[in-house]
């Protein structure tokens, strides 16, 4: 078999149990989330059936003193430490490319995706970790300072040399990721075969910024080329960081349009009908539609609500029913 038929022979979503289907954000591990509560949080999420854990080697540098990352890999490597064969149990995912080179400086002095920054910065990442090898990394965001085959050459190579199991990108737009699955295709080597955005049922007004990436939020061509060219698809900040239910925390600015209040309309009815927060809802609507939601949860009660959320009995009519609300057309 070869590696681009190998990236494309993968377990689906509804193959995997249910718990496995959430990816545990540690973004904030060692930082914001100190060390006792993040080991607590990782043995429920394992607890309960957990499997996909992810963080990257620049977490998380504005929430520590330094001004660099590298926190939550740490945390990460002396959680597997503590807990003998835990390794082989779970699945990790780390990213490169968004940790600053000079931290007054961030995003214009940053790792980058080179063939040299992406070999050191996955080998830095082995060594906090504690681990030989990853499941999954990612070029965390866009380096236009280098061409894009470079590095889907050196992503590649950390597969073929078997200290990765695969590879996908981050906030990239579609055409820089089939540029370098092309590539990579055509050379018989591995092609990025996961992609990671921030994506809600809530969706933001066009031509405005959810967060720190021009191409940050899941776009319909991304979510065309994933259907066609089977590409798995990861959802950072799926709750919005806590502001379906949370209201303390208000609805973001980008998300005020006639079509939000359609949205949440239908999202209220769908959770009465089970009896669920909003937020469990949005993650089972998310599942339904083979996408795997990354949880950031901070808090024990926080996961095991996600983790609810997994085995929700959301109905095909109410998935549809949510998913057929038009975002984009006047009130009525
Ligand atoms: N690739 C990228 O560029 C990128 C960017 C961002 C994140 N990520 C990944 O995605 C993961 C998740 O991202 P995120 O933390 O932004 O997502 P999120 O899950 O939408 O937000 C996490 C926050 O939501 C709140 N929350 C969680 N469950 C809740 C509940 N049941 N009720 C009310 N509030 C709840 C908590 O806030 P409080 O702590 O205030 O209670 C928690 O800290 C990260 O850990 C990271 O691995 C990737």
């Amino acid at each position: 078999m070869t590696t681009t038929q190998s990236a494309t022979q993968h377990t689906t979503l509804h193959d995997t149990p249910p718990a496995a289907r959430l990816v545990l954000g540690a973004m904030m591990f060692g930082t914001a989330v100190d060390e006792p509560t993040s080991f607590a949080l990782l043995d429920q999420f394992v607890d309960a059936g957990g499997r996909w854990i992810d963080t990257a080697d620049c977490y998380s540098f504005w929430a520590s003193e330094s001004g660099y990352g590298g926190q939550s890999e740490e945390v990460l490597g002396r959680w597997l430490a503590a807990r003998p064969g835990m390794r082989d149990h779970v699945l990790l995912s780390t990213k490169f490319g968004a940790e600053p080179r000079d931290a007054a400086d961030w995003p214009a002095s940053r790792t980058g995706l080179s063939a040299a920054a992406v070999r050191e910065q996955l080998t830095r990442s082995l060594r906090r970790l504690g681990t030989d090898h990853v499941d999954l990394a990612w070029a965390h965001m866009e380096d236009r300072s280098v061409p894009v085959e470079e590095t889907a050459d050196a992503c590649a190579a950390l597969v073929s040399d078997g200290v990765v199991a695969r590879i996908g990108t981050s906030n990239h737009p579609a055409w820089r990721v089939e540029r370098a699955r092309r590539h990579a295709v055509g050379r018989d080597k591995e092609p990025f075969s996961v992609v990671q955005h921030a994506y809600s049922y809530l969706q933001p007004r066009p031509g405005t910024l959810t967060g720190n990436h021009r191409f940050g939020w899941l776009d319909d061509e991304l979510v065309d080329l994933a259907a066609v060219e089977h590409l798995d698809v990861w959802a950072y900040t799926p709750l919005l960081s806590g502001a379906y239910d949370n209201p303390a925390k208000p609805i973001p600015e980008v998300f005020d349009h006639p079509g939000t209040a359609r949205r949440l309309a239908v999202l209220d009815d769908v959770a009465a009908e089970l009896d669920a927060s909003r937020g469990q809802v949005v993650l089972a609507w998310l599942t339904a539609r083979g996408i795997h939601p990354m949880l950031g949860g901070s808090k024990p009660a926080q996961l095991e609500s996600a983790l609810a959320a997994m085995t929700l009995p959301l109905t095909p009519d109410q998935a549809t029913r949510l998913t057929a609300v038009d975002v984009t057309s006047p009130a009525s």
